[in-house]
């Protein structure tokens, strides 16, 4: 087929597309419930769409496939690998197509170093965690949790030593879906070295956290320095993209021991995806040297500035809402299915929450904030107690 043959659409096509368009500009201006930024610009990287290009393999190695983006993947996870404090020359990673594909290579990861091993995930890890167990064929327990979000660290402990004869492989939330809560990496640590365990593996899912994290001046342990193995971040979340994206980090010598060579890409084969989007590189490698670390520190600290405002504007109106520190998720008491449809509020049992994504405005907070103050209908399922627990 050439390039005359590919068509035109008709007027009626145009017209529906015009129409998706409109509305979603509309559903824009309400967008403040995913942690999804809406503040990018990646026009003038649209011209590498007429390419078929293809980031199938290993971003280090070579492949027969040229026609890819893999230098500036491989400098998008050296970024990602500085932020993470991963060790130096003794690292590897890929963009993946979102946080839920670098959980499943890390928790695939610890599978294949520890094939008899047992998964722990907090029951406010994000759903998708479950599948992926179920995907792997994996043992796993889910653990308690506080009620503040974060791992409930006896009933690890006590579960880890009932099971003390497997490997741990421990899936560690930094910045839970729900809660924003992070998990306590140094009182994880602590556990396996008072149960004398020396083989496990600690996998942490830093979706949201993971761009936040590098940028304040008083983080929690969460990455590499502080034990990881490896780490999965969204791109499309803090940096923001229209292309759901993310990037994996893991240490060179475990994926060493996975990767396998295949010979009709003439590569390694190290990723999950056979073929990768060549696209999202190019757009977290745009959005650094373009926002650079410096605006994304900035906009960090704007996030964490509206998230104290819509605090501030909740307790105005005598309702509770809370955040964990260096988090953007603003907790609150669910409120009626008109506002939760509206607002596209994600909600659980008796929370829902905001997060304060950078386009998230102060204006946008006003008017929500008045529509709760309107809100007749108490909590659907549970109440906020003014120590911050959602009790269910
Ligand atoms: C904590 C956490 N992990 C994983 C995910 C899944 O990430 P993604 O949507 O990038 O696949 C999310 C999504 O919100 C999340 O909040």
């Amino acid at each position: 087929m050439s390039e005359s043959e590919l068509g035109t659409l008709s007027a009626a096509d145009r017209q529906r597309l015009d129409e998706l368009n409109a509305r979603l500009k509309e559903l824009n201006g309400t967008f403040i419930g995913y942690p999804c930024s809406g503040v990018f610009d990646y026009a003038p990287l649209f011209h590498f769409l007429r390419y078929p290009f293809n980031n199938v393999g290993d971003p280090f190695v070579t492949s027969n496939y040229q026609l890819n983006t893999h230098e500036f993947e491989r400098e998008v996870v050296e970024i990602f690998a500085r932020l993470t404090r991963a060790p130096e020359d003794a690292s590897w990673g890929y963009v993946t197509g979102g946080g839920t594909e670098g959980n499943m290579y890390g928790i695939f990861l610890g599978r294949e170093l520890h094939p008899e091993g047992v998964v722990y995930y907090s029951e406010d890890t994000h759903y998708s965690v479950n599948k992926i167990l179920r995907c792997l064929h994996v043992r796993n327990i889910m653990i308690k949790s506080d009620p503040d979000g974060r791992i409930d660290l006896e009933d690890l402990r006590e579960t880890i030593r009932i099971h003390r004869d497997v490997p741990p492989i421990i899936f560690a939330n930094v910045g839970t879906t729900v809660k924003g809560a992070v998990d306590d990496l140094p009182g994880i640590k602590k556990i396996l070295h008072d149960l004398a365990i020396s083989q496990y593996y600690l996998h942490v899912d830093a979706a949201l956290s993971g761009m936040i994290l590098p940028f304040v001046e008083h983080p929690q342990p969460w990455n590499f320095a502080d034990g990881a193995h490896s780490i999965s971040i969204s791109g499309h979340k803090m940096i923001g993209a229209p292309i759901p994206c993310g990037v994996v980090l893991a240490k060179k010598k475990n994926v060493d021991r996975i990767a396998r060579q295949i010979e009709y890409v003439g590569t390694l084969d190290t990723t999950i995806p056979g073929s990768r989007n060549a696209f999202s590189p190019l757009m977290l490698w745009y959005a650094f040297h373009t926002v650079g670390e410096e605006g994304l520190r900035r906009s960090v600290r704007r996030c964490l500035e509206t998230a104290d405002y819509a605090i501030a504007r909740f307790a105005a109106i005598g309702r509770a809402a809370w955040r964990h520190p260096n988090s953007v998720t603003v907790v609150f008491d669910r409120p009626s299915q008109n506002i939760v449809r509206k607002w596209q509020l994600a909600v659980l049992h008796g929370a829902a929450h905001i997060i304060t994504m950078p386009h998230v405005s102060r204006e946008q907070i006003d008017r929500f904030v008045a529509d709760m103050a309107e809100d007749e209908s108490p909590a659907a399922n549970g109440e906020l107690s003014p120590e911050g627990e959602t009790i269910p």
